[in-house]
């Protein structure tokens, strides 16, 4: 079923936080997406499921700019934002996170997360050189809140460790840390607790509850279907590029569509 926008208050329509209006993305004779729509709300969680190769990446890489669709438009709070470069993007608001987690192994984890900053506040930086009080103020801001995001993920103690030395799940932290550094309205998460151990998946449960908490947006793509349940107040289901429904958990769960794409019949 198509929801409707939803808004806080009743009665009041707020416009969607992102809103994607028919994405059709093909790859040679694949069509990975066709004619999807779907909505984020401003302090929402969203989940978008399917079964492998059912097109989630592919609107992730739509959304953030990493593929051109050939169809459609997306729209981040009521801007089109289709065609913009990834950067831009981020700049805007929105980051992500990868399936094949993208991190600087070489570096520390805390300049992972100084990277990140830099690199989204890029076009500010030589205002800021220049009108208030040069780079080493910006550098220890930079460092100030990197150390806030690794005390909120649990990595303080890594600090000074080179990210290669992490293990799988903490290098999903620290990209979720990685994310949040740019202090962005919409997070993006692809597969946030795919081959990570059960204690490491509460602890990213908890921490997508509690960002959320602090008024961030969640788009949550997750094969895990517990987590799915526990953390979404809406679903959004793909089967071969094709919206089929979308609902709220207990509604995805009984919905026969999304059985037979996941079960067969
Ligand atoms: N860069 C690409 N070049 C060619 N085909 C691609 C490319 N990216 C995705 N595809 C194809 O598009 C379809 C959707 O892939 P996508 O990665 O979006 O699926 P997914 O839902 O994220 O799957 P999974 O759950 O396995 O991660 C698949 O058929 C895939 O092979
Ligand atoms: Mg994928």
């Amino acid at each position: 079923m198509e929801m409707q926008h939803q808004s806080n208050q009743p009665g009041v329509q707020q416009p969607p936080l992102l809103e994607v209006r028919g994405i059709t993305k093909r790859f040679d004779g694949v069509v990975a997406l066709h004619q999807v729509n779907m909505h984020v709300n401003p302090g929402e969680r969203v989940s978008l499921i399917g079964p492998n190769g059912s097109g989630k990446t592919t609107m992730f890489n739509c959304i953030t700019g990493f593929y051109r669709p050939e169809e459609g438009q997306v729209l981040y709070k009521g801007k089109e934002i289709t065609y913009k470069r990834p950067d831009k993007i981020v700049l805007q608001g929105i980051t992500r996170t990868f399936q094949n987690v993208k991190i600087f192994p070489t570096l520390t984890v805390l300049d992972n997360l100084a990277v990140s900053i830099q690199q989204h506040q890029e076009e500010n930086l030589l205002k800021r050189v220049f009108y208030t009080g040069g780079i080493k103020k910006f550098e220890r801001k930079a460092v100030e809140i990197s150390e806030s995001l690794l005390e909120l993920v649990g990595l303080v103690q890594m600090r000074n460790e080179r990210a290669a030395s992490l293990v799988y799940g903490q290098r999903k932290l620290l990209e979720f840390a990685c994310a949040l550094a740019p202090d962005p309205d919409l997070i993006m998460l692809d597969e946030p607790a795919a081959g990570v151990n059960t204690a490491m998946v509460d602890q990213m449960k908890r921490l997508i509850l509690d960002v959320n908490k602090q008024g961030k947006t969640f788009l949550i793509v997750e094969h895990n279907m517990g987590v799915v349940m526990d953390i979404s107040q809406r679903i959004i289901v793909l089967d071969y590029g094709e919206k089929i429904a979308e609902g709220k958990p207990a509604e995805i769960k009984q919905d026969p569509r999304v059985q037979e794409a996941y079960f067969g019949k």
